[in-house]
C-alpha cells in the first residue's frame, strides 16, 4: 500500500481500487519534464524569497536533474503506486535527498501544479504540430508551383462548374493552413501565464515572486486570480479547438484525395508507399491514408466534446473532474501528430494525371460560364447572355458535342452577336489564364498568392 501524502487525517488506507480509480499516473506521467522545470523555478524563487536554505535549494535542485535524468535513461520506471505524476516527483526528491525535498512544497498545491503543466505541455508540444503544418505548408507550396498549368474542373454541389487549376485547388488548403497556424500560435499567446502561487484555491501568505517564476519559464506573465488560476481550462480547450479545425480541413481535403485517386475521377495515383492493398482483391490501391485522417478528425472533435462537457458543470474551483481533462488532451495532441507527417507524404509524392484533369476540365460544359461572359462584353445583358449559353449547352447535350466543336454558323443561329473568336473565349486555357483576379485561378494570380504563402512564417 502506497504512503500518501495526505494520510494524516485519515485513519483507513485507501481501497485498491479506489488508488487504481484515481491514479492519473499512468497518463500525466508524460508531463514529467514540465513538472521539474515548474518545481526548479519555484524552488529558485523560494530560494531568493529566503524560504528555502542555500543547502535546501541547492539539493532540490540536484535531486530534480537527477529524476529527470533517471526518467529519460529509462532507469527510474513509473511503476509506482503515486497517484499522480506530482507525487511521484516528489516522493522520488524525497527518497533521494531526505527532509529537504519535503520543503518544496511549501506555498504550492498540486493544483497550481497541474494548471502550470499543463500549459507547459501544450506550449510544448504546440511548437512539434505548428512545425508539421508547416512541413505541409511547404509541400502544398511545391506542389502548387509544379501544377500552375494544371487544368481541373472546380466543383460546386460536386458537379463540374468552372475551370480551374490544380495549384489553385491547392493553394485553397495553403490558406486554410495559415489559419490554423494562427489560431494556434493565438491561443499560445493567451496560455502563457503562470498559475504558480495560486496555491490550492486562495493563494498563500508567503511572499511569493510570481513573475519571478514566470520568467524563468519563459512565460509573459502571471494569471490574475487564484481562483481563477486553478480551475481554468480554457487554454486546452482553445487548443483542441484550433487542432479540431486542423483536423476539419485536413478531413475534407482528403475527401477530395479520396475521390482523385478513384477509377472514376483518375485524377491522381497515390504512391505505393502511402497507400495499402486488399488482402482479397489483388487489383485494389487504397487511399488508407486519407480515409484514416478523415476518420481521425471525428475523435478530435469527440475530445473537444469531451473538455466542454467535464467543464460546463464544475463548480469553483478545483474538482477531480478536471484531471479528466488531460486524457482527451492528450489524445487530439497524439492525434494531430500521427496524422500529420504521412499526410504530408501522401501530398509529396502522388502522381498527377494531368491528362484526365484536363479532359475533365473541357468536359461537362465547365466553360458556359465564360460563354456568357463572352456574350456580354459584345452587348447582351448577363441574363439574357446567361440564356443563350444555356440553351446552346442543351443543344450540345442533346446532340453529345462539345460547346467548342459546334460550327459557327451554328453559335450564330442562336445569336448573331457571336463572332470566329468564340473558339479563342472557349478554350479551357483561355477560361483560366483571363480570371486575372486577385484570388483567382490564373497562373499570374496563383503565383502572387504562392509568394504571399512564401512569407508566412
Ligand atoms: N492529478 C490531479 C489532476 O490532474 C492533480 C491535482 C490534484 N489535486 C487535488 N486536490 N487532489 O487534476
Amino acid at each position: 500500500m502506497a504512503k500518501f501524502m495526505w494520510t494524516g487525517r485519515f485513519k483507513k488506507s485507501v481501497d485498491p481500487t479506489v488508488n487504481d480509480f484515481n491514479s492519473s499516473l499512468p497518463f500525466d506521467c508524460r508531463m514529467y519534464s514540465e513538472d521539474i522545470s515548474g518545481s526548479i523555478a519555484h524552488c529558485h524563487m523560494l530560494h531568493k524569497q529566503g524560504l528555502l536554505s542555500d543547502a535546501d535549494a541547492k539539493s532540490i535542485e540536484e535531486g530534480l536533474k537527477e529524476i529527470l535524468r533517471d526518467i529519460e535513461s529509462k532507469t527510474l520506471r513509473f511503476d509506482s503506486e503515486s497517484e499522480d505524476i506530482h507525487m511521484f516527483i516528489e516522493e522520488e526528491l524525497t527518497r533521494k535527498i531526505g527532509d529537504a525535498g519535503k520543503r518544496l512544497h511549501t506555498a504550492r498545491s498540486r493544483n497550481d501544479q497541474v494548471a502550470l503543466d499543463q500549459r507547459l505541455y501544450i506550449i510544448h508540444q504546440s511548437a512539434l504540430i505548428r512545425q508539421m503544418i508547416m512541413n505541409l505548408h511547404s509541400t502544398l507550396i511545391s506542389r502548387a508551383k509544379e501544377n500552375l498549368c494544371t487544368y481541373m474542373p472546380g466543383y460546386t454541389h460536386l458537379q463540374r462548374a468552372q475551370p480551374i487549376t490544380l495549384a489553385h485547388h491547392l493553394t485553397a488548403y495553403i490558406g486554410m493552413l495559415e489559419r490554423d497556424i494562427g489560431r494556434i500560435d493565438d491561443a499560445v499567446r493567451r496560455m502563457s501565464v503562470s498559475p504558480l502561487g495560486s496555491c490550492s484555491l486562495a493563494g498563500t501568505t508567503y511572499p511569493l515572486d510570481r513573475e519571478y517564476v514566470a520568467m524563468e519559464l519563459d512565460l509573459s506573465g502571471v494569471t490574475r486570480n487564484s481562483m481563477d488560476g486553478v480551475s481554468d481550462r480554457d487554454f486546452a480547450i482553445e487548443f483542441v479547438s484550433a487542432l479540431s479545425l486542423v483536423m476539419m480541413h485536413l478531413s475534407r481535403f482528403s475527401e477530395d484525395l479520396i475521390l482523385w485517386a478513384s477509377q472514376e475521377f483518375g485524377f491522381i495515383e497515390l504512391d505505393d508507399a502511402y497507400s495499402t492493398g486488399s488482402s482479397i482483391m489483388p487489383q485494389k490501391k487504397n487511399p488508407d491514408v486519407a480515409e484514416l485522417t478523415r476518420g481521425k478528425s471525428g475523435r478530435v472533435f469527440g475530445d473537444l466534446i469531451a473538455l466542454l462537457v467535464v467543464m460546463k458543470g464544475l463548480p469553483m474551483t478545483y474538482n477531480k473532474d478536471l484531471q479528466e481533462i488531460q486524457e482527451a488532451l492528450f489524445d487530439a495532441i497524439d492525434t494531430l501528430k500521427s496524422v500529420l507527417p504521412p499526410f504530408t507524404g501522401m501530398l509529396r509524392t502522388m502522381k498527377v494525371h494531368t491528362d484526365r484533369m484536363l479532359e475533365a476540365a473541357r468536359g461537362g460544359f465547365s466553360n458556359a460560364t465564360d460563354l456568357a461572359d463572352y456574350l456580354v462584353r459584345k452587348g447582351i445583358p448577363f441574363r439574357d447572355a446567361h440564356e443563350v449559353s444555356g440553351k446552346l449547352v442543351r443543344y450540345c447535350i442533346e446532340n453529345s458535342v462539345a460547346l467548342e466543336d459546334l460550327k459557327l454558323e451554328k453559335f450564330q443561329s442562336f445569336s448573331d452577336r457571336i463572332d470566329s473568336d468564340i473558339y479563342e473565349a472557349l478554350t479551357i486555357e483561355n477560361c483560366v489564364q483571363n480570371r486575372k483576379i486577385i484570388g483567382g485561378p490564373s497562373p499570374e494570380a496563383v503565383e502572387h498568392e504562392l509568394q504571399q504563402a512564401e512569407k508566412f512564417r
